[in-house]
């Protein structure tokens, strides 16, 4: 498809009507009409280009993309569940591909819980497999159960693209019998769409339920503008059908998961469900009491301490004890292909499910606490006096560095240099971040990282050595716990799944005074709680109605508490800057071809740019603003040198606005039927969260204006940040851009008993109310957020819960 000549057969539409403008539309709209059919399309087209990154995020498309949606004439003033959808995809490869669509609503067009419609050609001729699918969560799409209906009109293959148009009944409707339901509406003037495409072929093309693999060639959103898409001619466009042969298929089998059943008469005096920031130190001080201890680990072994094998498929680190997780210039990995097996995927944003949980994927960052957090957010028995025992230990430990190289020095400092200069001569002070923790305001330092020895280190090379070294200690990976068997408010025991090949399957027992420590997360703490009949009623009704209903405890000893509510995460704004004097280092190469003598210096002696936390994150900056209402917010900036929101890498850096510590706004995560958790409420928005960062965003302009040579991309020259902000939407659709996926507060610790309707899930021993063993340790119990990245926060609080938790009487 020759770019030129379709966008000469379009009339361009004005964007200004759209009701929505998505922050991932980059197409260009237009009418089209299909040349063999005569159907005429509201048609979307990315414009063939140089894919970036590895491709799965792209918003460029190698060889193009174009959807095309023609309506019935009366979808504006009457919901529509049926189209006419054109696809144009690329194989520019010469070899084959897939392309898919994302049918969405007016809020969201995201892959999890929507329905897909892929598509390829078979190799055979001009025809078209399609294949719908949908996806609870951003993991391997499943086959879709619900009543779409897709018939063919017409489809064309050559080298380079592929033409299909097609009839899809019930598809603007989402109805797998495993997952809420709802239908978009065509009434509201527009919905949105997303695509996505690769140019590797399906495992089995001539399978239309074959494997294929991640898209690597582009992916976006459309804004589909229903008055453009509607025509009078559509009920006759629609009963037109193809000739060819359709391909027909089956489903390839699921490979089964084998699994070890639980051993019968073994008991814990401590059951401890998550190996992450929460659950590896709860379990190394439990343990370190003498009494039995078993911490459950739903995923697989990360680092290569503990047997973890992820390393590069040219196998350059065969032989060395180090996986990606283990190197810090490997850090973003999960951000450029590396997700797979290693992301959760039962909940709609991106989160570590293996041993290390966020401390294996993460970039390390590693905060001493500020002070305010703990005195601003928890109430007594949590004040920063009372936890400054649990930062002692914690940060003996685990001291963290602010120059990670082996060798003392800094490298691939062209970022910081243009930065700091900058804000010393605006008086912003520079510290060392570690030793003035409650320094925060107009302050600048060098990011301190949990690394040690040149390596990832953290929780699972300090507290998980110690707790393993001991014979009371006992660990399983690979086994996911259903739900929590109790008596009342007494837990009993836990009903266990295998996850991967060698998890456990039954149930695993307490003692008769045994206790359960939950720190899954901020989203799996809620959803095993809701599993095991603890939360709102309308989130156990859901548990009621799906797969767990039989299994699930009597709605009798159902325990009412708001798990899921007071959700809330640093709110993200993306600002971006060139200078000349950035440059960028191709971090996601890193995997597979490192830099010869960066790779020799990392190997021979943990040494150079590898040593250090992926993209160049530098420098890190504090300012503490007064909202309209009078509450003082907690504003951190995050520098790397990487281009971002279609600001190209090279000369340019990302400056990352987050804010903390004072954000009034929170969310709630549910529940769907499909025991997967969603974020069905935004944490961002208040006006004076917002005015609050708007504020902060003109002050960083006017310091970094004054730079020689540096320019402002966004907000662009002249735009107040008031105005960028109401430029970047604050919607689901937009959570990837916005979210700082420091999610927190599902299971809120407080002396205001959820019970006789308080905030609070946990008392302040984190012991969940109304019961007299569970208890929770992990980000889950933060009421409020932090100043900076949490990790050593959340290991803080555990530190802080074992001590409390082991003080209780048995
Ligand atoms: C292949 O198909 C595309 C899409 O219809 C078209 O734009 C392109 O010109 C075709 N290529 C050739 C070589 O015919
Ligand atoms: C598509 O873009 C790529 C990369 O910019 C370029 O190499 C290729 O020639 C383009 N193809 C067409 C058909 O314009
Ligand atoms: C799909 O639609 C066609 C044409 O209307 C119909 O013949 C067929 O039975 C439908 N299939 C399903 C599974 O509903
Ligand atoms: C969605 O549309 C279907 C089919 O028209 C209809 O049966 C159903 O009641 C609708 N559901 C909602 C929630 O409006
Ligand atoms: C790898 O081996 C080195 C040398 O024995 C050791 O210092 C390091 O902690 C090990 N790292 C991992 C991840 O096992
Ligand atoms: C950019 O680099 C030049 C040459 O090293 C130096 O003189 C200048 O001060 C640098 N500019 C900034 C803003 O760091
Ligand atoms: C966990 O599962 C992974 C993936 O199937 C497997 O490679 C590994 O050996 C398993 N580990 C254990 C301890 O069973
Ligand atoms: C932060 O520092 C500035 C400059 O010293 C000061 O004006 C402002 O009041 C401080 N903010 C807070 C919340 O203390």
């Amino acid at each position: 498809m020759k770019t030129s000549s379709f966008l000469g057969g379009v009339l361009a539409i004005g964007l200004s009507s759209l009701n929505a403008i998505v922050a991932q539309d980059f197409a260009s709209h237009g009418i089209y009409t299909e040349p063999v059919t005569g159907i005429t399309f509201f048609a979307s087209e990315e414009t063939n280009g140089t894919i970036t990154g590895d491709g799965e995020f792209s918003t460029v498309s190698w060889g193009g993309f174009t959807f095309g949606v023609a309506l019935p004439p009366d979808a504006l003033s009457r919901d529509t569940h049926e189209y006419i959808g054109l696809i144009i995809g690329s194989t520019p490869t010469g070899q084959g591909g897939w392309s898919g669509i994302v049918h969405g609503d007016d809020y969201s067009a995201g892959m999890p819980n929507h329905l897909m419609l892929l598509a390829w050609p078979t190799g055979n001729e001009n025809q078209i497999a399609t294949s719908f699918r949908y996806s609870p969560a951003y993991q391997y799409p499943v086959p879709y159960r619900g009543s779409a209906n897709l018939t063919q009109i017409y489809s064309n293959v050559n080298e380079t693209h592929w033409t299909l148009v097609y009839r899809c009944q019930n598809c603007l409707l989402f109805d797998d019998p495993a997952q809420d339901s709802f239908n978009a509406s065509t009434s509201k003037g527009t919905f949105l769409q997303g695509w996505a495409q690769a140019y590797v072929p399906p495992t089995d093309p001539k399978n239309p339920l074959s494997d294929f693999e991640q898209h690597n060639n582009g992916m976006g959103e459309f804004v589909i503008q229903v008055q453009s898409a509607t025509h009078v001619s559509y009920s006759d466009w629609a009963t037109k059908t193809a000739t060819g042969p359709i391909a027909t298929g089956t489903t390839t089998a699921t490979a089964t998961i084998s699994s070890i059943p639980v051993p019968t008469g073994d008991a814990y005096d401590y059951i401890v469900v998550g190996a992450g920031a929460g659950g590896i130190p709860m379990a190394d001080k439990l343990s370190q009491s003498g009494a039995s201890v078993l911490l459950i680990e739903k995923g697989f072994a990360s680092s290569g301490r503990w047997g973890g094998t992820l390393r590069p498929e040219n196998h350059w680190l065969d032989g060395t004890n180090l996986t990606w997780f283990d190197i810090p210039g490997e850090c973003n990995r999960i951000w450029n292909g590396g997700t797979a097996g290693v992301v959760c995927t039962d909940t709609d944003q991106m989160a570590g499910c293996t041993l290390g949980g966020g401390t294996a994927v993460n970039a390390g960052l590693w905060w001493k606490p500020n002070p305010m957090d703990w005195d601003e957010n928890f109430p007594a028995g949590w004040k920063s006096s009372d936890m400054a025992g649990a930062t002692e230990r914690v940060f003996s430990r685990i001291p963290g560095t602010d120059h990670p190289s082996m060798d003392g020095q800094r490298y691939l400092q062209s970022g910081y240099d243009v930065i700091a200069d900058g804000l010393a001569n605006a008086g912003w002070k520079y510290v060392t971040a570690n030793d003035a923790p409650s320094e925060k305001n107009r302050t600048f330092a060098h990011a301190p990282h949990m690394f040690s020895g040149g390596e990832r280190g953290g929780p699972m090379a300090t507290y998980l050595v110690t707790a393993n070294g001991r014979s009371n200690f006992h660990m399983w990976l690979n086994t996911s716990v259903e739900r929590i068997q109790r008596d009342g408010g007494h837990a009993t025991g836990l009903d266990v799944v295998a996850f991967n090949n060698g998890g456990r399957v039954g149930t695993v027992k307490l003692a008769p005074k045994g206790r359960v420590v939950l720190s899954a997360g901020a989203f799996g703490t809620p959803k095993l709680l809701f599993r095991s009949g603890i939360g709102p009623t309308d989130q156990l009704q859901v548990v009621k109605g799906s797969s767990d209903g039989d299994k699930m405890i009597a709605e009798k000893d159902w325990i009412n508490l708001p798990v899921g509510y007071n959700l809330n995460d640093h709110l993200n704004t993306d600002t971006v800057i060139s200078h000349q004097n950035v440059s960028y280092y191709d971090w996601p190469a890193a995997w597979l071809t490192p830099i010869p003598s960066d790779k020799d210096l990392y190997l021979s002696s943990r040494s150079g740019p590898l040593a250090q936390a992926a993209p160049n994150i530098n420098p890190i900056m504090w300012e503490e603003i007064t909202g309209p209402d009078g509450k003082v917010r907690s504003m951190q900036w995050q520098a790397r040198v990487e281009g971002s929101n279609r600001i190209p890498n090279g000369i340019s850096m990302t400056l990352s606005l987050y804010l903390g510590r004072g954000e009034v706004s929170k969310g709630r995560t549910t529940i769907q039927k499909g025991l997967n958790m969603l974020v069905s409420t935004i944490p961002y928005g208040d006006p004076n969260d917002l005015a609050a960062c708007a504020q902060a965003i003109d002050n960083m302009v006017a310091i970094l204006s004054k730079v020689p040579g540096l320019t402002w991309n966004l907000p662009a020259p002249g735009v107040s940040g008031a105005d960028y902000l109401k430029s970047v939407e604050l919607s689901y659709a937009n959570v990837g851009s916005r979210r700082a996926n420091h999610w927190m507060g599902t299971a809120k610790l407080g002396t205001d008993s959820g019970l006789t309707g308080g905030t609070s899930v946990v008392d302040t021993n984190t012991k969940v109310y109304g019961t007299d063993n569970i208890f929770v340790a992990d980000a889950s119990i933060f009421p409020g957020q932090v100043t900076t990245n949490p990790s050593a926060l959340i290991v803080t609080a555990s530190e802080r819960a074992a001590e409390l938790i082991l003080a209780l009487p048995v």
